[in-house]
Parts: structure tokens; C-alpha cells; sequence
């Protein structure tokens, strides 16, 4: 197979970690027999240093023109603390989103076994919790018109949803549960929101399409409860833009940490794959990120955008062995036992690649 990726890897620890992201692919293609040719683009803090826009048109021609990208993390400190400026590297991560139409974001949360131990949740609560997020992604309180009034003393955040767009999100999430385990828990905020009525209005009329998956309807708070209280009991999750934002970070620890969880983010056009952390300024250039959640994002990749089900699972497999043989990075290392051996970024990387 022939394929154009594009490697977008952003800003602080999206550089390193995206570097062994295209590390395993170029290890698929060569075990595989695949030819994947490799373009780079800039997004975020640096694309605007560099151009003065967070998302420059070269960038998002180069997405377009690709089969699928492998995406790194935006952010940088100086803007956390800044409300008052204008261009902000999270402004290229939402205009991408926008304009290549990727409304649905997966975000699968599933523990590996060997990291039971390395949760903040108990065991026994976490064992067999296997999740897939459906986060609506081009929509909601994030895309609505947003302003300042009364001389800037009142702030502004409008929050959207037509019909159209909670029903393509929700069929996603409905034809996932058929290959899973045939339920659907959607989330919402119907007992306040009137974005949410509509929500409910139209998962409940697509749910009619689909007899065959149970569906649940929960109120966000609960949700975020249950989460942690039995996860065990979700399948698929569909819910709207920002509620989906906060619920899978939290659920993140389901996985023991938010450096092993992926995403990817789909519409009709070219598919982005990204780890759901962030650019983690804190421990930029120290080599110790843990570099699993881009692999699992290249996995996500290779089998969504390329229908290549074995060579993400040679994915999945290695980093499953690389966890049994007892290598860790520092962010899922377990309290629990004294016989982790800890790893940088680019060690485990190569643990990984070895055993592709
Ligand atoms: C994510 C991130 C982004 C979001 C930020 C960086 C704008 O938190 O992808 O989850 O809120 O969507
Ligand atoms: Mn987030």
C-alpha cells in the first residue's frame, strides 16, 4: 500500500513523541512491505513564530493533501497566563478541526493489563473497563460566537448544535456499539441545557434505527461519577464538545495515565491521530514523555484511515510485551512494585520497535 502521512508534531512534548510515532510506522511499512511517504508541517506556538499563524494555509493544504496525519500537541505556557492575547497556538488545533470537518474525535480507554496497578482507581474497579468516546468535535459552546459586553465587564460563550450535526456524531457512535458491545450511553445536560434537549431529542430518534443497542441517557455530572465509580459498565460514550473534553481526561486514568491515551478525529476527509495530552511544557526536552499514546495513535491510523487491522494490532501487541517485560515511563509506573524499570521517550521507543 502507497500512503501520503503527514507528521504535524507541534509544540513542546508533541516533537518528541510524534518522532516515535513515525518511528513505528516506518517499521510497519518496512515489516509489512508498505511504502508510506512522509511530509512535515507546522501547527500551533511554533507556526507562529515562524509565521505569525498558529495554523498557516501550507499546513492545512499539506493536511488535505495527505491520507492521513499523525499529529503531535499545541500550547505553550506564555499564553496560559495571558487572557489578553490575541493569536493562540489552540487556535490552529480548532480552525484544523473546523476546516477538515473532523466532527467525530475517538478516544478508546482501555487499561492495559499490566498497568492495573499503576491507576490512582482501585483494581478490582478497573479490571475489564474498555470504553470508546465519541466527542462531537466541530460544535458546542467551542465554535459559538464568544465577546466581551458592557465595556468588556461581561463575557460571552455561545453554545450550538443543529440537528444534522448531533446526527451523523450520534450514527458513528451506534455503529461502533455494533462492533463492540451494543450499548450507548450518551451524555448530556437535558435537564438545563437546550443545546442538550435537542441532543437527546436526536439520539433518541436515531436510536430507533438501531433496536439492536441498549441506550442509556446520563446526565454529565453522573457521568463523570460513574466513571470512576464502575466504569465497567460503558461501551460507547457519545457526548458534545466540551463535556467530552473534561469526561475523557478524567477517564484517562481508567488507563492509568494520559500518556497512553490516543485519538482519533474524523469526518469526511483526511483523519488526524493524536495523543489527547497535551505539550506538557513542564517536562519538555527532558526525553521522559511517554511516547505510547502517539504509537497507539499511529495504530488508530493504520487501521482507521488505512483499513489496516493486523499492522495495528503488531502495534497494540508490542506495546503489550514491551509491558510485560516490566518497562515503564515514569507517568504509569506502579507504586505497587518495585520491579518497573523506568524509560524515556526514546528507550521506549525502542523497546516497542524491537518487538514489532
Ligand atoms: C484536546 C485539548 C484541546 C481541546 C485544547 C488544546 C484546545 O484539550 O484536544 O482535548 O480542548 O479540545
Ligand atoms: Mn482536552
Amino acid at each position: 500500500m502507497n500512503k501520503k502521512i503527514l507528521i504535524v508534531p507541534g509544540d513542546g512534548i508533541g516533537q518528541e513523541v510524534t518522532a516515535v510515532g513515525k518511528l513505528v510506522l516506518d517499521k510497519i511499512a518496512e515489516k509489512f512491505g508498505h511504502t508510506f511517504t512522509y511530509d512535515e508541517a507546522l501547527i500551533g506556538h511554533v507556526a507562529i513564530e515562524a509565521t505569525g499563524n498558529p495554523l498557516p494555509d501550507e499546513t492545512l493544504e499539506k493536511m488535505r493533501a495527505s491520507d492521513a496525519v499523525l499529529f503531535g500537541a499545541v500550547g505553550h505556557p506564555k499564553y496560559d497566563n495571558d487572557p489578553t492575547a490575541k493569536v493562540r497556538p489552540e487556535q490552529g488545533l480548532l480552525k484544523m478541526r473546523k476546516e477538515l470537518g473532523l466532527y467525530a474525535n475517538l478516544r478508546p480507554i482501555k487499561l492495559f493489563d499490566e498497568l492495573l496497578g499503576a491507576s490512582s482507581i482501585k483494581p478490582e474497579i478497573l479490571k475489564g473497563a474498555d470504553i470508546l468516546f465519541f466527542r462531537e468535535l466541530t460544535g458546542d459552546i467551542y465554535f459559538g460566537e464568544k465577546g466581551r459586553k458592557n465595556d468588556g465587564d461581561t463575557a460571552y460563550d455561545v453554545a450550538e448544535y443543529s440537528r444534522f450535526e448531533v446526527e451523523r456524531i450520534a450514527r458513528k457512535a451506534f455503529d461502533a456499539a455494533r462492533t463492540r458491545r451494543n450499548k450507548v450511553c450518551s451524555v448530556d445536560k437535558a435537564n438545563v441545557l437546550e443545546t442538550s434537549r435537542l441532543w437527546r431529542e436526536v439520539v433518541q430518534k436515531i436510536a430507533l434505527e438501531y433496536p439492536d443497542v441498549e441506550v442509556e441517557h446520563q446526565f454529565v455530572d453522573a457521568t463523570a461519577m460513574m466513571l470512576i465509580k464502575d466504569p465497567t459498565r460503558f461501551d460507547v460514550v457519545v457526548t458534545a464538545n466540551l463535556f467530552g473534553d473534561i469526561l475523557t481526561d478524567e477517564a484517562s486514568q481508567i488507563a492509568g495515565s494520559m500518556g497512553m491515551l490516543a485519538s482519533a478525529s474524523i469526518g469526511d476527509g483526511t483523519g488526524v491521530y493524536e495523543p489527547i495530552h497535551g505539550s506538557a511544557h513542564d517536562i519538555t526536552g527532558k526525553g521522559v514523555a511517554n511516547p505510547l499514546a502517539s504509537i497507539l495513535s499511529a495504530a488508530l491510523l493504520l487501521e482507521i484511515s488505512f483499513g489496516l487491522k493486523a499492522e495495528s494490532d503488531a502495534l497494540i501487541n508490542a506495546i503489550d510485551a514491551v509491558l510485560k517485560a516490566g518497562f515503564r515511563t515514569r507517568d504509569i509506573a506502579d507504586a505497587t512494585t518495585a520491579s518497573n524499570m523506568i524509560l524515556g521517550t526514546e528507550a521506549m521507543g525502542n523497546e516497542v520497535l524491537s518487538r514489532i
